[in-house]
C-alpha cells in the first residue's frame, strides 16, 4: 500500500512525460494483478480444500463490486502485457531508444483497440446476467468475505519482519548485508532474463485464461445450471462453481488432464514473475533500510511459496461428488441469505 501511494504521489509531483506515466502504469497494473492473484489462487484452492468457501468466493466475483473490478483487472492485464512487450523489445534493440515516446503512445492505442471489443463482449455477459433476475450477494457480505485474507496478510508481514531480524542477527548486523557480492549480481542477471522470457510465455497463457473466463463465457456462467463448462464439451449439472472446476480439471485428452497442466504452467510462471516484480517494487522503496529491504525479500519469498504450495496442492487434489454436494448446500445457504 505504501509503495502504491509513493509511486502515485511522486509521479504527480514529478509530472513526467509519457515515459514516466507508462512506467507508473506498468508498475501499478503489475501490483494490482499480483494482489488479485493472491486472492484468486487462495480461493481457487478452496474448490478442493473447502468447497463451501469456494462457492462463496465465486458468488463474490459475481457481485457488482467485483464486476467493476473485473473490467479494471482485464484492462490492467492487457496494458501491462502490451507495455511489457515494448520494454522487452527496446531492451534487445537499445539503438532504437529514440522511438520510446512514440512506442508508449502505440502501446496506449493497441491497448484500447484490444479492450474495446473485449469490454463490449464482457458487458454483454453482464447485461444477460442482470436481465435474468439474479440473486446477488449484498455489498456487506462481499466485503465480509474478503476479511478472511486479512490475518493471512498480517501473518506474512510479521513472519517476514521476524525472519529479517533473525537474518540480521546471524549475519552480524545490518551493515554486513549492504555489500554487493558477485553471486548476487549473477542471480540478478538471471532474474532480469527470467522476467523477459517468462513474460513472453505468460502472455498467451494469461490471455487464453481471460478469454475462457470473460469472453467465450462470462464469470456468471461459472455457476449457470445446465450451461456448458467452457473448454470441455460437458454440462454443469448442479450449477455450482465446484462442479465447474471439477469438470475442467478432470477432463482427460489422450490421458492428460489438459486444464490441470495449463493451470500449472500459468500458476508457476505468474507467481514467479509477479512476486519477483513485487520484490523489485518493494526493494525500490526500502533501499534506505537493510532491515526492511530483507523483510521485503522474505515477504515475496513467503508469498510465492504459499501460493505455489496451495495452487499445486489443489491441482494435485481430487474434487469428488461429495465436494459438489457441499457446493450445492453452500449455494442454497447463500441464496437463502441474500
Ligand atoms: C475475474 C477473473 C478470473 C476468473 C473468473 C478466473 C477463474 C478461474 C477459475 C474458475 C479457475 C479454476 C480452474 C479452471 O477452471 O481452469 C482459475 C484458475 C487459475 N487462475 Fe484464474 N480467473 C481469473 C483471472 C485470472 C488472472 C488474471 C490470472 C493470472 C494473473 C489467473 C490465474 C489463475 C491460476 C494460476 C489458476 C490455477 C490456480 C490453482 O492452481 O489453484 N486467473 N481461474
Ligand atoms: C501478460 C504478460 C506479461 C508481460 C508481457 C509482462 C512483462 C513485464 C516486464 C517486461 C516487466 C519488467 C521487468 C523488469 O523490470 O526487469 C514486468 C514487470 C512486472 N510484472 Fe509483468 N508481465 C506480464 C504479466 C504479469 C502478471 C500476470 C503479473 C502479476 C501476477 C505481473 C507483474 C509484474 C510486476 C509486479 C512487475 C514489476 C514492475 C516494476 O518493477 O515496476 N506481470 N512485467
Amino acid at each position: 500500500m505504501t509503495s502504491l501511494v509513493i509511486t502515485v504521489t511522486e509521479t504527480l509531483r514529478y509530472r513526467g512525460a509519457i515515459g514516466q506515466w507508462s512506467w507508473v502504469l506498468h508498475r501499478l497494473s503489475g501490483l494490482g494483478v499480483v494482489l488479485f492473484l493472491v486472492l484468486h489462487v487462495v480461493d481457487t484452492s478452496w474448490a478442493v480444500f473447502w468447497p463451501e468457501l469456494y462457492e462463496e468466493a465465486i458468488a463474490t466475483y459475481q457481485s457488482p463490486l467485483f464486476t467493476i473490478g473485473e473490467f479494471g483487472l482485464v484492462a490492467a492485464v492487457v496494458y501491462h502485457a502490451i507495455n511489457g512487450l515494448r520494454i522487452v523489445f527496446f531492451d534487445y534493440k537499445p539503438h532504437l531508444w529514440r522511438y520510446q515516446a512514440r512506442a508508449a503512445k502505440v502501446v496506449a492505442v493497441v491497448t484500447l483497440i484490444i479492450l474495446a471489443p473485449v469490454f463490449l463482449l464482457m458487458f454483454g455477459h453482464v447485461l444477460d446476467f442482470y436481465n435474468s433476475a439474479p440473486q446477488v450477494l449484498p455489498l456487506t457480505e462481499v466485503l465480509r468475505a474478503q476479511l478472511v485474507f486479512l490475518p493471512g496478510f498480517i501473518a506474512a508481514i510479521v513472519a517476514a519482519l521476524i525472519l529479517s531480524g533473525l537474518h540480521g542477527l546471524i549475519s552480524g548486523g545490518d551493515g554486513a548485508t549492504g555489500a554487493v557480492d558477485p553471486q548476487g549480481s549473477r542471480s540478478e542477471r538471471f532474474w532480469w532474463s527470467f522476467m523477459r522470457v517468462s513474460s513472453l510465455l505468460i502472455l498467451p497463457l494469461v490471455f487464453g485464461h481471460l478469454a475462457v473466463m470473460h469472453v467465450l463465457q462470462g464469470v456468471f456462467d461459472i455457476t449457470a445450471q445446465g450451461h456448458d463448462v467452457v473448454g470441455t464439451g460437458l454440462i454443469n449439472e448442479s450449477g455450482t462453481a465446484v462442479e465447474f472446476v471439477a469438470r475442467r480439471w478432470n477432463l482427460l485428452v489422450g490421458g492428460v488432464a489438459v486444464w490441470r497442466v495449463y493451470d500449472f504452467a500459468l500458476l508457476a510462471l505468474v507467481v514467479a514473475h509477479g512476486f519477483n516484480g513485487l520484490r523489485y517494487v518493494l526493494t525500490d522503496y526500502t533501499s534506505h533500510s537493510p532491515f526492511l529491504r530483507r523483510a521485503s525479500v522474505y515477504l515475496c519469498m513467503l508469498g510465492a511459496l504459499t501460493l505455489l504450495v496451495l495452487g499445486v496442492g489443489a491441482l494435485l487434489g481430487t474434487i469428488d461428488e461429495t465436494a459438489v454436494e457441499m457446493g450445492v448446500e453452500a449455494m442454497e445457504r447463500l441464496h437463502a441469505g441474500s
